[in-house]
């Protein structure tokens, strides 16, 4: 293939995106959206980008990393409850989202995870679904201590597709397979996750920095409660671990205000439609993926992963 025919096969794929008429589900879509090193992102959050890079870390910080949908508030409140020694009073004070905020998080001034942040005292607990090339390289100079916490893509993508739907902003993400589509080229928020998972592994030989899978979480609670106890440096007490165990239990933090997202507005989520605390199951792709939806992420998948030894499991 000659360089022209190249060069105008690029020039012809801009020009099908500007051939979406204004109103169409294409454009609508993509209208709430940026990008910042060619991965999507919501306008909002980009307007004030500069103070997410110029972020001032402390070494005693402690950063949650996810791709969205992967099990956040879920090891957010672990965490909390090992900072706090199993205090249930202490958690119940305050929504997760104030007790640890979400960085990037914007809205001009009324959502602001970087202010949040720094009028937080120390240690502070830090979430953010960044990949490593955007996290603020101030956690990398402090060398803070980060949990990366992933969930397998089928999984992540119904819980994405669920949340499309409940987060008054966020697009309509059309049906299903449609939404599968776009999560299958990265087109929506964060990006790709399997360019997420897999830049986030390459980190995982740091010493500070502790991987963990949600499945595991759901095969054997206790083991990676206890993993997090010792790599926080405290000490897993039974007492302390069956604390955690049974607050951090889905039931128990889908009917706990302060960990089901309902102090937020009402107008920025609508649990009415799905709630924020769906399932919290490994596995419920497979009421969603249809058979050949299923054969053709699965071939995608291998083309996307076949370099990495990252392996998930998408079923326990
Ligand atoms: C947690 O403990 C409380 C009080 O002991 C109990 O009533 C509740 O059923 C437990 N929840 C779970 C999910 O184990
Ligand atoms: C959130 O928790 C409150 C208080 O327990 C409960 O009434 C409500 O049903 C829960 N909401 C959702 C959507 O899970």
């Amino acid at each position: 293939m000659s360089e022209v025919t190249n060069k105008s096969s690029i020039v012809q794929v801009s020009v099908l995106v500007f051939h979406y008429t204004m109103d169409s589900p294409e454009a609508e879509y993509y209208e709430k959206f940026g990008e910042i090193s060619g991965i999507l992102m919501y306008k909002d959050f980009l307007e004030y980008w500069d103070d997410v890079e110029t972020f001032p870390a402390r070494p005693d910080d402690l950063v949650i990393a996810t791709y969205p949908k992967s099990g956040t508030t879920w090891v957010s409140e672990i965490v909390y409850m090992i900072y706090t020694e199993g205090d249930v009073e202490k958690c119940k004070k305050d929504a997760i989202f104030n007790r640890v905020p979400y960085l990037e998080c914007r809205k001009d001034e009324m959502l602001n995870g970087v202010r949040q942040l720094k009028e937080m005292n120390s240690p502070r607990i830090v979430k953010t679904h960044l990949p490593p090339e955007l996290l603020p390289v101030s956690f990398w100079e402090k060398n803070c201590k980060m949990i990366y916490l992933c969930r397998n893509a089928k999984d992540v993508a119904v819980s994405y597709y669920y949340f499309f739907l409940m987060v008054t902003a966020y697009p309509d993400p059309g049906s299903f397979t449609d939404f599968v589509e776009k999560f299958m080229e990265g087109q929506v928020p964060y990006g790709s996750w399997y360019d997420h998972v897999k830049s986030w592994w390459e980190k995982r030989k740091n010493p500070q920095l502790l991987f963990i899978f949600y499945e595991d979480m759901k095969e054997d609670i206790r083991k990676e409660v206890i993993k997090l106890i010792n790599f926080l440096d405290r000490k897993p007490s039974e007492k302390l671990v069956d604390k955690i165990i049974n607050h951090t239990s889905f039931q128990e933090m889908k009917n706990n205000p302060s960990t089901n997202y309902t102090l937020l507005p009402e107008e920025v989520m609508n649990h009415k439609v799905s709630p924020f605390m769906r399932k919290g199951i490994a596995g419920d792709w497979k009421n969603h993926f249809t058979v050949s939806l299923n054969e053709r992420f699965d071939v995608h998948y291998e083309q996307q992963m076949k370099e990495s030894t990252l392996k998930f499991r998408t079923v326990i």
